[in-house]
């Protein structure tokens, strides 16, 4: 008995935060056992480092570093369990966003991260992932109308360019379990876009 694991990326102010607790109503009445994690972060261990990552400067190594470190722990002590034991588990974000934020926005070294997904992961890979997508412009005008800046909230346009061209390397690298929605639309046309493509699997 294995559980789906599903994970939720885009850049900042996509707005995929508020249909991740939907998405798990939703299963949660067809049935499913759910558990609704997030990255970095889902353990203590992982959420401690979160804190560092989002909040202290460092260099973009440190960073890749510490966001796999907390995947590890994430993976080891949360992710596999639960999907061992049926469930299915909702992360809001995982390594998608480390090729799309070290990566793609600072620039990083992108066969470092492979290998450090490698080793980290050991073959873990989502079953699906919605990647929440809208043009960089648009993010950064929600994002102001909301609370105050992180490290990586508080980046220019050119950054959220790059992540987003990140996201995109990857999704036409592993297309399969990638799911494109159109993040620009209102919530509830957003919403009808993830019912229906956990509908078109027969999830
Ligand atoms: P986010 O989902 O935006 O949390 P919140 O909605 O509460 O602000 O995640 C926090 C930030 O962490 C986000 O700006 C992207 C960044 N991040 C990375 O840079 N690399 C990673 O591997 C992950 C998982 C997140």
């Amino acid at each position: 008995m294995t559980g789906r694991f599903i994970t939720f990326e885009g850049i900042d102010g996509a707005g995929k935060s508020s249909h991740i607790g939907r998405l798990a109503d939703w299963l949660k009445g067809r049935g499913h056992t759910v558990v609704v994690t997030r990255e970095p972060g889902g353990t203590p261990l992982a959420e401690a480092l979160r804190d560092i990552v989002l909040h202290r400067s460092m260099d973009a190594m440190t960073e890749a570093l510490l966001v796999f470190a907390a995947r590890r722990d994430h993976v080891q002590q949360q992710i596999r369990p639960a999907l061992a034991a049926g469930t299915t588990v909702l992360c809001d974000r995982f390594t998608d966003a480390t090729f799309a934020y070290q990566g793609g926005g600072r620039g990083f070294d992108l066969a470092v991260l492979g290998q450090l997904e490698a080793w980290v992961q050991e073959g873990l890979q989502p079953d699906m992932t919605l990647w929440f997508d809208l043009p960089p412009r648009v993010a950064a005008q929600r994002r102001a109308a909301a609370r105050a800046a992180d490290r990586f909230e508080a980046e220019d346009e050119a950054f959220f360019e790059r992540v987003r061209q990140g996201y995109q390397r990857r999704c036409q690298a592993q297309p399969a379990r990638f799911a494109v929605l159109d993040a620009e639309r209102t919530p509830e046309q957003v919403w009808c876009q993830v019912a229906q493509t956990l509908e078109s699997q027969g999830w």
